[in-house]
């Protein structure tokens, strides 16, 4: 038995896009309130890793665990509603939708449920120092302001863990920086542990532990 329970985890997982395998036992761990960076090139595998570990896709092989729960043994319902409260995800496109305004866009994890979290998603708007453009809409924001929006949506649910595939992938470095800085401050004062995917290495650097992934496989150990 690992002497932490681990918030994420991923036990020899494997993953194949019909025949083409892309990852090869991959086997990691994120701590609670810790910051995982995963690094490497493109078409490595960094965002089938994540997207796996985010319960979006199923492996081919091997385990996932949030915490004690077996994500790969679940039905693809029950594992949408287990992320709904214990996993936060972002992209690097926003995905916020066009017609909602900024605040029901945060907010709207907890409508799809019935609650009304607008008082919450105020606060964490006020966070990412959008309390000024809540009642807008996406398209009146920047790029580096709908990044922030995308994250105070992420964190929501008071996620256990916050996954970020490329999260500053399409700012300039100034607001990647901003972005990155944010990120990684809101999910430490929340007690989320972070696993972030990145080929910026500069992003990768802010993570407590970087690991790098070449061809689907770790080249450094994941524990
Ligand atoms: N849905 C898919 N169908 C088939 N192949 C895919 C799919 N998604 C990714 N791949 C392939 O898997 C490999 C890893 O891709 P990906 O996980 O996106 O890597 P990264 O995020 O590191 O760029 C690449 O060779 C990519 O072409
Ligand atoms: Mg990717």
């Amino acid at each position: 038995m690992p002497l932490v329970t681990f918030v994420l985890e991923a036990r020899s997982l494997s993953h194949a896009y019909g025949r083409t395998a892309v990852l090869h036992g991959v086997s990691l761990g994120v701590a609670p309130g810790e910051v995982v960076a995963v690094a490497g090139p493109s078409g490595s595998g960094k965002s089938t890793l994540l997207h796996l570990l985010g319960g979006l896709d199923t492996p081919t092989g091997g385990e996932i665990l949030w915490g004690a729960s077996r994500v790969d043994r679940l039905d693809v319902e029950a594992r949408a509603g287990l992320r709904a409260s214990r996993v936060g995800l972002v992209f690097q496109h926003h995905y916020l939708l066009p017609d909602l305004s900024v605040l029901d866009n945060v907010a709207l994890p907890a409508l799809v449920l019935g609650r009304d979290a607008r008082e919450r998603a105020t606060e964490l708007l006020v966070r990412v120092g959008l309390a000024a453009k809540a009642d807008l809409l996406p398209n009146a924001l920047s790029g580096g302001e709908r990044q922030r929006a995308a994250l105070a949506r992420a964190m929501l649910a008071r996620p256990a863990a916050l996954l970020a595939d490329e999260p500053t992938g399409s700012l300039d470095r100034v607001n990647a920086e901003n972005v990155a800085d944010m990120l990684l401050d809101l999910a430490r004062t929340e007690g989320a542990a972070v696993l972030l995917v990145t080929h910026d290495e500069r992003l990768a650097s802010k993570a407590d532990r970087t690991l790098h992934l070449l061809d689907g496989r770790l080249v450094t150990s994941g524990m």
